[in-house]
């Protein structure tokens, strides 16, 4: 058996079949195109499957690669076994309609055993129970003993819902006894580590009919896949994937940044696992286009972090440190997979942002989490409730394993059960609420069976005669809708666009001899006809009315300077914050247009700036803008940006100004001049990964204008100056009101140290125990706490209590020194009793503690009776 690296070992399979005819692939990306049925690819034949099921001819009829796969459904167990992984090379060959059993199995063979030089004698296989032909290739081809040779059933046919499938072979590598599992039946195919499958081979021989049923297919397929880190553990001889070097580096590194080297302890080994699988995985992903977010592939990378990063914290890591393992995975793959190498630096940035703003969640979480657990024993109680572990997973996504682990740390248990019922109540509330909404789309009822067409000329004109051919209300079909009433309008023919591609519907009337109507909204009806929302305001409509339909000018005046603005904006953006930049939404308005695209962090003022300079440089050098249909690969050719994950026809919209050319079905100016100026008024996060810009154009444009304007006026006027010297004057201002604080602070000192004097010049002896307290109406915990120190510092032998009353909060600290703590006072005690007085709670230390009360008016009720529980301590003590 040859040693080999993971790169050689991928090189040479890549060599192998190319010295057979292959043609030599890179791996396709891991975010499927044109494939709505997966998430991520998760085998080297997924981004195949045109060639599989003849959609597409490949250019030569024989495949090589090395693919890039992920699989997520057994996350829980990647780090706790020898082999699960999150992400995964397959290697594969692969045959369209070209040779079939003879040339794959023997092909096989030759590789594992005259290439990789594995021991022929460890190698054994499975075949479908059916499958003569693949027994006859094995015995008598290879010359494989019988006994080698085992017959399945389920486990050796491949399929994957309707389409290409077929019978496959697997074949296993025997590691040897001591990595099995002893039992009697154990052989090929058994769950535990002795016989590794190493490679499956597919032989698509039928088509699986909608029904159920399979018929043979024309032209046969060889589909193989092959498991690189399985490969590697083999030929490096060590126990699991991850020892092997294309983990190994991931956890070594991880090991020195926490400190833990790998193999001492079972535990930390399985963090360090996880966290070189799921940097592999994010690495690659992120490389791939996808950004951390709440929903799809990029809840699953966000996920993945958070595990990740929750691993680091049981190593003992408590910062940012995921993104340093980013090199070490370009260091052991960029040279086969250049993506990596060159979006690194982004890869870092993504990674770093996304554990930094875990990082707080977790902080937040943990301090809201420790002032419950306070509270809840604070009450005597030993279970925090359901409800409160889930405010804390709900707002501060806190996950619900770390709640119950902190708190058991702190001999506190957690309500599980009302979790759990918390989450389905509100998942219930989540469903409801999709029904609602469903419901409110279904509601169209005869609109459904209208098939009647009607075409819409509004992309050049806005005044047209038609004809009423539907009118409804309420989901029904009406003759007519008179005065006050609402309902919906279908004409043969309409100028009014229905809201599509985030351009809302237009405004405007239908005007007919019998009545006037509003025009309240347009949407696209299931049978693809414009819809207009009306409010008749005079007369009535009626079917078959003759109508002239109007689209208000000023409104698609301002939504077409807003579409192509954001068109522009589109391009800026990704020309100055790069092409990761996508899409993720738009809303065009009249009055404003917002885009959310896709991008790891809030734009820096510089950045917002270049943005929105050379949007107005697109809009002043005045191009035409161009319009027009073509084939999809056309446009495609021409670079035109499309929409993730939109399905387009064939035949497509293109509009191209200046360097911006989209897919769009929107209205636009005719020159970019005509939107006049473009200025940005926000940019925000709505949700990690995805930002949010509103912008306003032409009139719009200048409004924002003036009102800036007129705020910095009343701000100046305000600072008692003019706008020219307003910027000097407030800096000033602030300069200024810095040195007064600061005065104000010493003066407070000095305060404070005068009534440290008066405080100690009243020390009180009850039950013979000198006292020092105080109900004061002017401090804050810390104030308190400051106090009690100057104090201690003062007086060797006291107990102090102080009570305030501020801004709403009544608050208690309380000292007892060590010499009367050994006769039985305890600070924690004093305090308990005495906030308890005010309706409150808390508790702490022997030496300091602080409670929290309610009842400001019984504030020196609550420090009286400081002498009440000495002189009980006291009684008690004399018995
Ligand atoms: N498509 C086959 C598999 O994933 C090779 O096992």
């Amino acid at each position: 058996m040859k040693s080999l690296t993971g790169q050689e070992i991928r090189r040479a399979f890549k060599q192998f079949f190319a010295e057979r005819g292959h043609m030599v692939l890179p791996s396709f990306p891991l975010v499927p195109k044109d494939d709505p049925t997966l998430l991520w690819i998760n085998a080297g034949m997924a981004p195949l499957k045109p060639y599989f099921d003849g959609r597409e001819i490949p250019e030569v009829p024989r495949i090589v690669d090395a693919q890039k796969c992920i699989r997520t459904n057994d996350i829980e167990e990647v780090g706790h076994t020898a082999r699960h992984q999150t992400f995964f090379e397959m290697l594969g060959n692969f045959s369209f309609g070209d040779y079939f059993k003879l040339e794959a199995i023997t092909w096989a063979w030759e590789f594992l055993t005259q290439v990789l030089e594995l021991d022929p004698e460890r190698i054994s296989v499975t075949i479908h129970e059916d499958d003569d032909e693949a027994f006859e290739v094995w015995h008598h081809r290879v010359g494989l003993p019988a006994s080698r040779i085992y017959r399945g059933k389920e486990d050796n046919f491949w399929e994957i819902g309707e389409g290409p499938c077929g019978p496959c072979s697997e074949i296993f590598y025997d590691r040897g006894e001591a990595y099995g599992c002893g039992s009697p039946d154990c052989k090929p195919g058994c769950d535990c580590d002795r016989f590794l499958e190493i490679w499956n081979l597919v032989f698509t021989q039928f088509n699986k009919n909608a029904d159920g049923s399979y018929s043979p297919l024309p032209k046969k397929n060889i589909d193989t896949g092959s498991g690189l880190e399985r490969l590697a553990s083999i030929l490096q001889d060590v126990p699991n994937n991850f020892e092997t070097d294309l983990f190994r580096p991931i956890i070594n590194r991880a090991a020195e940044l926490s400190g833990r080297p790998y193999g001492r302890s079972a535990e930390d080994d399985v963090h360090l696992k996880i966290i070189a699988d799921h940097v592999r995985t994010v690495t690659f992903a992120i490389g791939d286009g996808v950004l951390p977010s709440n929903e799809g592939r990029g809840y699953v990378i966000r996920r993945l972090l958070r595990r990740a990063v929750r691993s680091g914290r049981k190593l003992g890591v408590e910062r940012p440190f995921l993104y340093e393992l980013v090199a070490v995975v370009d260091r052991i793959m960029g040279d086969d997979y250049p993506e990596v190498r060159e979006k690194r630096s982004l890869i870092e940035r993504v990674v770093r942002t996304e554990e930094e703003r875990f990082l707080q969640t977790l902080a937040a979480g943990e301090e809201l989490l420790n002032r419950t657990i306070e509270e809840v024993k604070a009450r005597g109680e030993t279970v925090l409730s359901g409800e409160a572990a889930f405010r804390l997973y709900d707002t501060y996504g806190f996950p619900i394993d770390l709640t119950v682990e902190i708190a058991r740390e702190k001999g506190i248990a957690v309500d599980r059960e009302g979790f759990e019922r918390e989450l389905e109540e509100q998942r219930a509330r989540a469903r409801e609420a999709r029904q609602v909404a469903e419901g409110m789309q279904s509601q169209r009822g005869a609109l459904e069976t209208f098939t009647e067409p009607s075409r819409f000329v509004g992309y050049d004109e806005l005044t047209v005669d038609a004809t009423i051919i539907g009118l409804f209300q309420d989901g029904d079909r009406v003759d007519g809708l008179a005065i006050g009433e609402e309902g919906q309008v279908i004409l043969d023919v309409t100028p009014f666009y229905a809201e599509s591609g985030g351009q809302v519907g237009d405004r405007g009337e239908i005007v007919g001899a019998n009545g006037k109507a509003e025009v309240l909204d347009v949407q696209k009806a299931p049978h693809g006809q414009h819809v207009m929302r009306v409010r008749v305001v005079d007369g009535s409509l009626l079917q078959g009315d003759s109508v002239r339909a109007h689209v208000d000018e000023d409104f698609r005046r301002d939504i077409v300077k807003n579409h192509t603005a954001t068109h522009l904006l589109h391009k800026a953006l990704r020309d100055v914050l790069g092409t990761h930049v996508a899409q993720a939404g738009s809303l065009v308005e009249p009055e404003r247009l917002r885009f959310d695209f896709s991008h790891f962090g809030p734009l820096t003022d510089e950045e917002l700036a270049e943005v929105e300079r050379r949007v107005n440089d697109e809009i002043w050098r005045d191009h035409a803008v161009h319009i027009r249909e073509m084939d999809l690969d056309e446009a495609k050719a021409m670079g035109a940006m499309a929409l993730f994950g939109e399905k387009y026809g064939q035949r497509v919209r293109v509009v191209q100004a200046g360097e911006s050319i989209e897919l769009c079905g929107g209205c636009h100016v005719p020159r970019t001049s005509v939107i006049g100026q473009f200025l940005i008024t926000s940019e925000t996060g709505i949700a990690s990964g995805t930002r949010r810009i509103e912008a306003v154009t032409g009139r719009y444009a200048y409004r924002v204008a003036r009102e800036r304007e007129e705020r910095l006026r009343q701000v100046a006027d305000a600072l008692k100056t003019n706008v020219s010297t307003v910027v000097e004057r407030a800096q000033r201002v602030v300069q200024e009101m810095r040195e007064l604080e600061r005065e104000l602070e010493s003066a407070k000192a000095r305060l404070a140290h005068a009534r440290v004097d008066e405080l100690v010049a009243n020390v009180e002896t009850v039950a013979g125990v000198p006292v020092i307290r105080a109900a004061l109406s002017d401090l804050d915990m810390d104030g308190l706490r400051q106090l009690v120190d100057e104090i201690k510092a003062r007086v060797d032998s006291v107990v102090v209590v102080l009570g305030s009353a501020h801004r709403g909060k009544v608050q208690f600290v309380a000292y007892v020194s060590k010499d009367w703590q050994s006769r039985g006072l305890h600070a924690g005690e004093i305090v308990k009793q005495v906030a308890a007085v005010t309706g409150g709670g808390g508790g702490g230390r022997p030496d300091l503690a602080q409670a929290g009360g309610r009842d400001a008016a019984k504030l020196a009720e609550a420090i009286q009776k400081v002498g009440e529980i000495l002189e009980q301590v006291a009684g008690n003590r004399a018995h």
